[in-house]
């Protein structure tokens, strides 16, 4: 199974997976492109490094998003992808991505949705006091952080925890959760 990663960011879950291909923790997937909208992203050094193909681009360039999208379309079909998921994405996906991609796009999220939902949602959990939160990966649909949940994992918020330590935990999660649902959906979908 062909996937593309979108990232805006770090790109440590990007990292997660195709470390997971290589290790053959995730058989038979190939990370075959990343889509990033930000040439400074340290993703995309990321992603040089490890060979992986790359499309790149800056929003700004185009007159809107109906516009970029069609051709992150045409790069994914070229590419032959057949799961998209987002890992850092920041941006919402428009109506283009979001109909041909229906039921194919997956998101990744730290917090257990529906709680916490859009920006920095590990301080949203850690400001509420709650007392367990989690990552969550779910389909993607036009709304932020809405989408079916496909696979939710909970953490404890401990005592000692302090925000910087939960948000250790929440990405350490979130680098098992992703691969394991990128499995789950090439086994069951
Ligand atoms: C991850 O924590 C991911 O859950 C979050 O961005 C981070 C990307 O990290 N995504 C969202 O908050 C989406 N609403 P990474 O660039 O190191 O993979």
């Amino acid at each position: 199974m062909r996937i593309a990663v979108f990232a805006s960011g770090r790109g440590s879950n990007l990292q997660a997976i195709h470390d997971a291909t290589l290790a053959n923790d995730l058989q038979g997937v190939s990370l075959a492109l990343l889509v990033c909208d930000r040439p400074d992203a340290p993703v995309v050094e990321e992603v040089k490094k490890r060979g992986i193909p790359a499309f790149i681009f800056s929003p700004q360039d185009y007159a809107d998003k109906k516009d970029y999208e069609i051709v992150i379309s045409e790069k994914l079909k070229t590419a032959k992808i057949e799961l998209v998921v987002l890992a850092g994405y920041m941006r919402l996906v428009g109506s283009v991505l979001l109909e041909k991609w229906e039921g194919r796009m997956i998101n990744l999220h730290p917090s257990l949705l529906p709680l916490f939902p859009g920006i920095d949602a590990i301080g949203q959990a850690w400001r509420s006091g709650a007392k367990e939160t989690g990552v969550t990966v779910h389909f993607v649909d036009a709304g932020m952080d809405t989408g079916q949940i496909f696979l939710q994992q909970k953490i404890s918020v401990d005592p000692e925890d302090t925000e910087v330590s939960l948000a250790k935990k929440i990405h350490s999660l979130e680098h098992q959760l992703l691969p394991k649902a990128i499995q789950k959906f090439q086994q069951e979908m």
